[in-house]
């Protein structure tokens, strides 16, 4: 019954900016506040009501701070954390070079242990309260990132990623134990408190058909789980699965001939897409998830965002560590508006906001759950100082309203703009 009232500036949403006007979705209050109980938001509103309705509410007063939901993650693979900002390379020489022997440190459960432990640390102090990370194909990998989420209280999806071909031999596994080791691990973690199991076979390059087919088969017996993979990220990799896959009709087609394709299916990247792909992603539900930091770090390209938005497909963002250079979902958002402007788009604060939040929640079919500053979601926070640096402070000296209050803090913040985070309610020691 320990009732918690914060004070501070509020925004929330109740709409999609990409679908309506974000004046009629956003919301801001400056004098806002929420009560939370149980681990869940279950008020909303004036700080003046709020102190007036909750009296015996125990309280955090947090000023002309932003009281927001925790960020959401979307794509990102925590066992990358040690080779962020690996210089020089393009996808797939970066797989070989960096990320494949970093992979393959995690075989040893108290490395797997140390990173996963290092990650989640550095993902909450840049006020990401949730994630869905790719493990390595070591189950140990997927344990020590679940228990040490479920140490912290903390909802995040996860999987073990399959491959049993073009991957180093320390790496690869085949058909059946990517089955049998997904099955044992979703079996574990799916609805293990507040974890949710991702089926995910890493990309189409480096799982056979028959990995594929396996891995189909068990979404199909585990309907409920996610599952999540690359598609059409650079253009040398779109070429390769043309050439692996001959018969497919383009790229998304090699994860819909082995049952790969769904509504709780999440594609990250999804850059280099022909139209039939994006209508088909769009027809079944699908999400798609943008990673623009990594995209321009490793060159793939400039994701088209207003067009896939338009044809209704799902959308959330991630940093993508560490093909993406920065943990930081401000600096991503910043990133996601950077390749907007080079496509002829500009993206609002707003709609920016809602797609590291909300956005994120939706195409991980979370919507209402996370991502959400409303009652009956999760009281998982994120409390942001606008005024962090001192080069972010003299703008918002100048500033004349709230969103060109906030504009320079998503385009400059990082980690020391995160006064606070709370889990499931409590604050984050
Ligand atoms: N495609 C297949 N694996 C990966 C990965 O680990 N990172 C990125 N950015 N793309 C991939
Ligand atoms: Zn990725």
């Amino acid at each position: 019954m320990n009732q918690k009232l914060l004070l501070g500036q509020t925004l929330w949403f109740d709409g999609d900016p990409f679908e309506q006007e974000w004046e009629n979705v956003s919301h801001h209050q400056t004098d806002g506040a929420i009560v939370i109980q149980d681990g869940h938001i279950i008020g909303r509103g004036s700080r003046s009501a709020l102190l007036e309705a909750y009296p015996r509410a125990d309280i955090t007063d947090y000023g002309n701070d932003l009281i927001l939901p925790g960020f959401v993650d979307a794509h990102v693979h925590y066992p990358q954390t040690a080779i962020i900002a690996s210089w020089g390379k393009r996808l797939i020489d970066w797989l070989n070079s960096y990320t494949f022997p970093e992979e393959m440190r995690l075989s040893d459960p108290s490395y797997a242990a140390d990173i996963a432990v290092s990650y989640l640390d550095i993902a909450l102090a840049h006020g990401t309260t949730t994630m869905a990370s790719y493990c390595t194909s070591s189950p140990t990998s997927v344990t020590a990132y679940f228990e040490a989420a479920a140490n912290r209280g903390m909802r995040v999806i996860g999987g073990k990623t399959c491959m049993d071909r073009n991957a180093p031999d320390g790496l690869v596994d085949t058909a059946q134990r990517a089955y049998d080791e997904s099955k044992a691990l979703a079996d574990a973690w799916h609805g293990n408190g507040r974890a949710i199991y991702a089926i995910t076979p890493r990309f189409s390059p480096t799982s056979t058909p028959e990995q594929l087919q396996a891995l189909g088969a068990l979404w199909a017996e585990r309907p409920t789980c996610l599952m999540q993979t690359h598609l059409s990220e650079q253009r040398e990799e779109v070429a390769w699965v043309k050439n692996l896959f001959p018969d497919a009709r383009d790229y998304l087609d090699t994860y819909e001939k082995y049952g790969l394709l769904g509504k709780r299916g999440v594609y990250g990247h999804s850059i280099h897409l022909e139209p039939r792909e994006a209508a088909r992603l769009a027809e079944v539900g699908a999400s798609v998830v943008h990673c623009p930091t990594s995209n321009t770090f490793i060159g793939s390209g400039l994701f088209d965002l207003m067009g896939l938005a338009k044809a209704k497909v799902s959308i959330g963002l991630a940093t993508d560590i560490g093909g993406g250079s920065n943990f930081s979902m401000l600096r991503t958002m910043a990133a996601a508006y950077e390749v907007a402007q080079l496509r002829g788009a500009v993206l609002h604060p707003a709609q920016l906001m809602w797609l590291a939040s909300e956005g994120s929640a939706q195409a991980l079919h979370l919507q209402g759950i996370i991502g959400h500053l409303g009652i009956g979601a999760e009281a998982d926070l994120c409390i942001l100082d606008l005024s962090s640096t001192s080069g972010i402070a003299q703008r918002v000296n100048n500033a004349e309203d709230f969103w060109e209050n906030l504009f320079p803090t998503i385009m400059m913040g990082d980690d020391r703009a995160v006064r606070d985070v709370w889990i499931a309610g409590d604050l984050v020691g």
